[in-house]
Parts: C-alpha cells; structure tokens; sequence
C-alpha cells in the first residue's frame, strides 16, 4: 500500500542542492504531495527533533537546522519511508560515500549533523512530523474510492 513521509532538505543542502534533490525524488518514483521553504522556529526545531534531546550533539543540531531556510516537503509512494531512507543513505556522509556511493549523503553530505537530508525512521514518526508542519495535510494517503 501506498504510505507517506516527510522529508527535510537541511540549511547545507537547500537551496544549492535543491533542483538535484528533486531531480533524484522524481526518478526514484515519489509523488511530491506538497512542499515549502521556511525556517525552523526553534521551539518548532525541538519539538522535531524531541527523541535526540538527551544526545550530545541536541543543541547543534537545533540550533544549526533554525538557522537558515530549509525545503520541507511530503512523499507518497509504495513503501515510501524505507525507499527515502534508501535514496538519502546513511546518516554519517563519510559511511554513506563507503557503503552507498549514489546516495544523496554520500553527494551532497559533509559531516554530521550536516548530512543534506532527513527523513522519517517510520510511519509513526511520519505522521508525526507531516502533522507537525503541514497540519492541514492527511498523513496518510486518502483511501481509493470505489
Ligand atoms: P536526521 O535524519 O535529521 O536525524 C537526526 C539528526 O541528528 C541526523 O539526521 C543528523 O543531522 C544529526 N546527527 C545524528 N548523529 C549525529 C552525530 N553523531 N553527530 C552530530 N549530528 C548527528
């Protein structure tokens, strides 16, 4: 079944990397339900980024993804969270230019957290985050009519 997930271009990659992302998105079967460029209201970022508060490297990341406009936007497509993850690659750029050489990291990363991308880790963290900055967007694909 057809599901959705949120996806970030973050302040190292928007907009410089921007038309490439999308060029990529497009080949790799997505629809692109919605998009829009903003910046992070801090409270905003942290309530994003709630589950790492207690990680060391929280207050980076927070302040750096406030910092700049980004590219927000939602994909739909079969199995959609796992195959964004997959294009987007591993989190670290270094380990994503070993393990995934094609992947958006691995080309457009530098170092964590500057890694270009985000993407939800599930569909409860998908809905969650569609929810969060596209309040009037379904977090789920509306159902097929008969
Ligand atoms: P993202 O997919 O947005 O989810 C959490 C983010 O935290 C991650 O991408 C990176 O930007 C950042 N991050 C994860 N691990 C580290 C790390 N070890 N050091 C710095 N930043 C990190």
């Amino acid at each position: 079944r057809p599901e959705r997930t949120l996806g970030l271009i973050k302040p190292d990659g928007y907009p410089v990397h921007k038309e490439d992302i999308f060029a990529r998105i497009k080949t790799a079967g997505f629809e692109v339900v919605c998009e829009k460029e903003f910046t992070f209201d801090r409270k905003v970022a942290e309530t994003f980024y709630q589950e790492h508060k207690e990680r060391p490297f929280y207050e980076e990341l927070v302040t750096w993804m406030s910092s700049a406009p980004i590219s927000a936007f939602v994909l739909e497509k079969v199995g959609a969270v796992r195959a964004w993850r997959d294009l987007m690659g591993p989190t670290n750029p270094q380990k994503a230019r070993e393990e995934a050489p094609d992947s958006l990291r691995a080309l457009f990363g530098s170092e964590a957290p500057r890694n270009a991308v985000h993407g939800s880790d599930s569909q409860q963290s998908a809905q969650r985050e569609i929810t969060l900055l596209f309040p009037d967007v379904s977090p789920v694909p509306p159902k097929p009519t008969q």
